[in-house]
């Protein structure tokens, strides 16, 4: 009977994939078996252009070789050495590289293994950090609608996307939300920073107003909101945040998860505008996405809170079995090493205008109702089908992909983000690729694809029989 049970290894319905509409993918898969630079191939046999750096964190391309040879070297010489009461030399190395290219005033480093562990590891550190220091009625924490701060309790109590949170309960209670700062109606088809919306900081006042600064420890943000579609902060907007948080003694909190390692043109977002943060957020970009880790930055202030009281005494009662993973950090030098080498940070910043110019060449496509962009990101908002929230992209998500280019969707809006290795030519191919999908929705069809009542061409390839679970490579 046993045996009986035992699936197929390549038998689809055991693997519950994660943010993936499970039924539809296992009709239909779509099977990543390479990749190498700027190209992923597909068990097909298709090279599909990568738009989106993985998920936000392939920044220097794929296969890069320094990453490759220093994880296989460290897994031969020290694969896991204990993360707690003991230490390894390439976790202090790599925590020195980070604070080298840091924003400034950040100084310590504590390690964590994805973004949403690095966010519920800033949460807790800022609630501590006000007890540290006598005030522990600060336990408060503040978000902001259409947040993405990962997918934790904590991450998804301060986050803002509804159906994250709507799900599971009452979540963290203590906490509250500023507004979020999309403003369509002023800002659309805005190239970089938008002009309106600095004051929807001033909310923050409102919210001290309301619950008392001494109940509030920290307040976090996306500096640049990727996972909601891509909402850049307006300008002063950042600067008015921290100016709010300062006068009234809260922590202000980056979670630079994707804004990290060169994405906006410079090493991260609170370099960029030019506003210092008590602590960051990091992971993705941080191993170029090849070993799971994230990090903490904080400075000084934060850290030294914690070094009192009897020196054999542990100082914060957290961490993770793999914090600082030898493969992990190894990954992290190589690729620190690969974007210092490569100038890839500053490498972004000088390819952004072509990439700015060619995202916006999309203004005049159908349904396109705002295209937003900055370093190598970019936006493109699509006006939803009436009545089904979300079709429209991720139809043209499956229509890029057959085309052999991979972007990301998230509701109706199409987020770009590639490795910053891009060249123009694959720029033209991205954006060439995307007026397609646009185009082909326009032009009037002879048949219409059953599955979404809309125009839409008919083609063989993708679709495999409704019934299959299993991966056809
Ligand atoms: C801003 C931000 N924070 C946190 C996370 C969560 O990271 P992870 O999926 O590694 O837990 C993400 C992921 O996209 C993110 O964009």
């Amino acid at each position: 009977m046993a045996l009986d049970r035992k699936p197929a290894p390549n038998d689809l319905r055991a693997f519950w994939m994660p943010f993936t509409a499970n039924r539809q993918f296992k009709q239909a898969p779509r099977l990543f078996v390479a990749a190498e630079g700027m190209h992923y191939t597909t068990h097909d046999g298709r090279q599909v252009l990568d738009g989106t750096a993985g998920l936000w964190c392939c920044n220097a391309g794929h296969k890069r070789p320094r990453i490759v040879e220093a994880i296989a070297a460290q897994a031969a010489e020290l694969d896991y050495a204990p993360a707690f009461q003991m230490g390894h030399p390439k976790a202090f190395e790599l925590a020195n590289r980070l604070i080298g290219i840091a924003p400034e005033g950040m100084e310590h480093v504590f390690y964590t293994n994805s973004g949403s562990e690095s966010v519920e590891t800033a949460l807790k550190i800022a609630i501590a950090w006000h007890r540290a220091r006598g005030e522990g009625s600060r336990t408060r924490l503040i978000g902001r609608e259409r947040g993405y701060h990962g997918v934790n309790f904590g991450g998804i109590s301060v986050g803002g996307i509804v159906n994250n949170r709507r799900h599971f309960g009452a979540l963290l209670t203590g906490v509250d939300h500023l507004p979020h700062t999309h403003l369509p109606g002023k800002n659309a088809f805005t190239r970089g920073q938008p002009e309106h919306g600095a004051e929807l900081a001033d909310d923050l006042e409102r919210l001290v107003a309301l619950h008392g600064a001494e109940t509030i420890a920290a307040v976090i943000v996306e500096p640049m909101a990727g996972s909601t579609g891509v909402l850049m902060p307006p300008k002063g907007y950042l600067e008015r945040l921290r100016e709010i948080t300062t006068k009234h003694g809260i922590l202000l909190i980056f979670d630079e998860v994707i804004t990290g390692f060169g994405r906006l043109g410079s090493s991260f977002a609170a370099t960029h505008f030019g506003v210092q943060p008590d602590m960051i957020t990091l992971a993705k970009g941080l191993t170029n996405g090849v070993i799971p880790m994230g990090a903490v930055l904080t400075t000084a202030a934060v850290h030294d809170a914690f070094m009192q009281g009897p020196d054999h005494m542990i100082e914060l009662f957290h961490g993770y079995t793999y914090s600082g993973n030898p493969i992990a950090c190894a990954a992290g030098l190589a690729t620190l090493e690969t974007y210092r080498e490569e100038g890839l940070f500053e490498r972004a910043g000088e390819i952004a205008p072509y990439w700015e110019d060619a995202v916006h060449s999309l203004r005049d496509c159908p349904h396109v109702i705002d295209i937003r962009n900055m370093g190598l990101i970019a936006g493109i908002e699509l006006e939803p089908i009436a009545g089904q929230p979300t079709k429209r992209a991720f139809q043209a998500f499956l229509d890029a992909y057959d085309k052999g280019l991979l972007v990301r969707t998230t509701g109706d809006i199409i987020a770009l983000s590639p490795p910053l290795i891009i060249e123009k030519a694959h720029i033209d191919q991205l954006f060439g690729t995307l007026r397609e999908v646009h185009e082909d929705r326009r032009r009037p069809i002879v048949g219409l694809d059953p599955r979404d009542g809309e125009d839409r061409p008919r083609r063989g390839g993708r679709q495999q029989p409704p019934d299959t679970h299993r991966c056809r490579c």
